[in-house]
């Protein structure tokens, strides 16, 4: 190894453990909040911000200029910082606006670092290399590094097992911006009766995190933004799951699709997501006496192997 690489391998050590105390530190500024109760404001019809968000993005953006001076900061809240750096870090100081508003305990801080070839314009997008995403009502921690596995409150976490949507949970989000725009309903039905269910619990990096240490099969969502993502997207990956486009394609920062999976249940998501965009028949929702049947025959299939 040269002098140069360990440098990067020394740095890229301090990355997790500086975002995550970062975000545990936002986190307990978010329950402070939460405890206390904050007024809700309107940054579009029914797109909502409060004092929370906006606190706790100067506190993250202050608390990486201090421990990393070089990187860039992009923030939901609209911090633009050293925007043509190699690293920059995509921060959602709280994703889940919405639930904390109204009181309901399920939102996060999350932390995504990107790293860029040298010479891109602000513009150009690199590769995600680490992320936090930390929920201050549970304390639970997720962590990942490229190549280094993803983590639980240090336990490491892997993808579920399981190997059909029929016995899949999933989960989904609809945008607040333009929603009735948003196609999503239709999606969310077929796959609510296609699978164990579908939840629509509020926060997309929580969604994403949730994949990655197999509470869910699946998450899909139109329309998000690189904060909501970059975090959760690496972490499912790192605990051996997919990320794409609906086709199946490489997911994109800036993509307007994303489809994150335990694997085993993509191709046919992907198969469900092609056949709704085609306007093509789809298989036929199985009755109740066909669900039980199909579990039964894979039982006995397993039983047989
Ligand atoms: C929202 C949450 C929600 C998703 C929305 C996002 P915010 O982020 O992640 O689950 O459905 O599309 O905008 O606004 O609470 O940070
Ligand atoms: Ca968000
Ligand atoms: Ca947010």
């Amino acid at each position: 190894m040269t002098a140069v690489e360990e440098v990067g391998e020394l740095k890229g050590s301090l990355w997790v453990p500086q975002a995550a105390e970062i975000a545990r530190e936002a986190g307990a500024r978010l329950r402070e909040f939460f405890a206390q109760g904050v007024e809700t404001e309107y940054k579009g019809d029914v797109d909502l911000v409060t004092v929370a968000d906006r606190t706790c993005e100067a506190l993250i953006k202050g608390r990486l200029a201090e421990v990393f001076p070089e990187h860039g900061v992009y923030g939901e809240e609209g911090t633009r910082d050293r925007m043509e750096g190699e690293f920059r870090w995509y921060v959602d100081p709280l994703d889940g606006t919405t639930n904390f508003a109204h009181g309901f305990p399920q939102f996060c801080v999350s932390l995504g670092l990107e790293q860029r070839k040298p010479g891109l314009t602000a513009e150009e997008d690199g590769r995600i290399v680490a992320g936090v995403i930390y929920d201050p009502m549970r304390d639970e921690l997720f962590t990942s590094e490229r190549g280094k596995g993803a983590t639980l409150n240090g336990k490491t976490i892997a993808v579920s097992k399981t190997e059909v949507l029929a016995e899949s949970l999933l989960a989904t989000g609809f945008p607040s911006r333009k929603r009735h725009d948003s196609p999503n309903v239709h999606f969310y039905h077929e796959f609510t009766l296609r699978s164990h269910g579908v939840r629509r619990a509020g926060s997309a990096a929580l969604d994403l995190a949730y994949v990655a240490c197999g509470r869910l099969e699946a998450f899909w969502e139109f329309n998000l933004n690189p904060w909501d993502t970059a975090a959760g997207a690496l972490l499912v990956e790192e605990a051996g799951g997919r990320i794409t486009d609906y086709g199946g394609g490489p997911f994109e920062l800036n993509s307007n699709e994303v489809l994150a999976s335990n694997g085993r249940i993509h191709g046919e998501l992907v198969g469900l997501f092609q056949n709704m965009f085609a306007g093509r028949n789809l298989e036929p929702i199985p009755t109740p006496e066909e669900f039980a049947q199909r579990r039964a025959e894979r039982a006995a299939a397993a039983l047989a192997r």
